[in-house]
């Protein structure tokens, strides 16, 4: 029996709901192969910055840093501002340990149809490499003559060779593994010419060392078009952290809802902390109903299983997850169902162990 640490920050709105499904599938799903988890909860998050005015403790990423993986919910309230909730606690914790390959699945499932037309089932199956740790997300700037009529705002973004080269490295071997071998790059170089130029000349580079690999390179505006007018063409898309982040959600919806949306945020360094969150924030339009779909946060534990190098267990979460929308009697109300958040994990977790 092997027996791994994992760290959880259910953290706010929906993201406590869904994580428990995650772990209830997990306690599931380690028996498959083997294994047994121990949760090391941390109770991190806006409830925690109301009483101590930050949102985790002091030296909440050292804390973090012994596990063998982290699951997150969702991060987000409406009463504070966004950024002092996610620059407190999550977008640190890509930094920090470098988790610079942040992997989101979109694949079209049986029973659930797209909100496009004649989208057949499976027909849509692509894999986002989004960049992670610099880009638009590196978090320097500055204000000037704040509260004035000439305030100024900078934003800066960083693009660096390693950091691109790493991500769409990443991204071409992931390729390689795939019936379709192809890659997408988006970028934005004709209007962004620094940054985004580093970028696609990096990935000609790059793309020059897998000549089986058939590669298309988008501007991020044409790429929103063509994620509507033919999803099914992409197979493996890498993107900057911003043009991965939007690209995301527009895949999970086309896909049929966020409520499926997986997420792995990489360490680039194997034994660095790896953490896994479904691609949703903490939805306070649907919070504290029980009617959140847990699927995305138990298809990112099944992500955190194949890191855990757990393959079996993670396969036995993808097919209970497989069968219970095919089935398509207990969908939650995002994929058109009445079923309670718990009643979709309870079934999950039966399906895993094959009840
Ligand atoms: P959101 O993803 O929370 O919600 C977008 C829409 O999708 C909402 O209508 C919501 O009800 C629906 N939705 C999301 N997840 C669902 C699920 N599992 N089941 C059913 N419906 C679901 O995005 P938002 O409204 O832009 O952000 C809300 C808060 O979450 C903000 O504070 C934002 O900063 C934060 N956020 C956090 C993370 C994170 O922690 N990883 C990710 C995204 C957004
Ligand atoms: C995501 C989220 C975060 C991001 C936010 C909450 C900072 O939208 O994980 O997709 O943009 O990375
Ligand atoms: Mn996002």
């Amino acid at each position: 029996m092997r027996t791994f640490e994992i760290a959880v920050i259910e953290g706010d709105g929906i993201g406590v709901d869904v994580t428990r499904e995650a772990i209830k599938v997990l306690e599931a799903a380690g028996g498959v192969d083997e294994a047994a988890f121990s949760w090391n909860y941390f109770p991190w998050g806006t409830d925690y910055y109301f009483e101590h005015g930050r949102m985790a403790a002091e030296d909440y990423l050292d804390q973090l840093a012994p596990h063998d993986a982290l699951l997150l919910g969702a991060v987000g309230h409406p009463e504070v501002q966004d950024h002092i909730t996610l620059n407190g606690l999550l977008l640190p914790i890509r930094r920090r340990f470098d988790q610079a390959i942040c992997l989101r699945p979109a694949f079209l499932y049986e029973g659930v149809p797209s909100p496009l037309r004649d989208k057949p089932a499976e027909s849509i199956d692509m894999l986002v490499f989004r960049e992670n740790t610099e880009g638009e997300y590196a978090n320097i700037g500055g204000r000037l003559y704040q509260h004035s009529d000439h305030d100024v705002a900078v934003q800066t973004s960083v693009f660096t060779r390693r950091g691109c080269e790493r991500i769409i490295r990443a991204a071409f071997e992931k390729a390689m593994t795939r019936p379709r071998k192809r890659v997408a790059s988006i970028t934005k170089s004709n209007a962004q010419g620094y940054g985004m130029v580093l970028w696609d000349e990096t990935f000609a580079e790059v793309a020059a060392e897998y000549p089986s690999i058939e590669t298309e390179s988008l501007l991020i505006d044409r790429a929103a078009m063509e994620f509507v007018r033919r999803p099914e063409s992409f197979d493996v898309v890498v993107a900057s952290n911003l043009f991965g982040d939007i690209l995301t959600d527009l895949a999970a919806i086309v896909v049929g809802s966020m409520g499926l949306a997986a997420s792995a945020n990489i360490a680039i360094e194997r034994q660095n902390l790896s953490m896994f969150e479904p691609v949703h924030g903490s939805a306070p339009d649907i919070a504290g109903q029980g009617i959140a779909n847990p699927l995305a946060a138990i298809l990112s534990a099944a992500m955190m299983l194949e890191h855990l190098e757990l393959p079996r267990a993670a396969a036995s979460v993808h097919a209970a997850v497989k069968m219970l929308l095919a089935e398509g009697e207990l969908l939650p109300p995002d994929l058109g169902g009445t079923a309670r958040t718990e009643v979709v994990g309870d079934r999950v977790a039966a399906l895993v162990v094959g009840r």
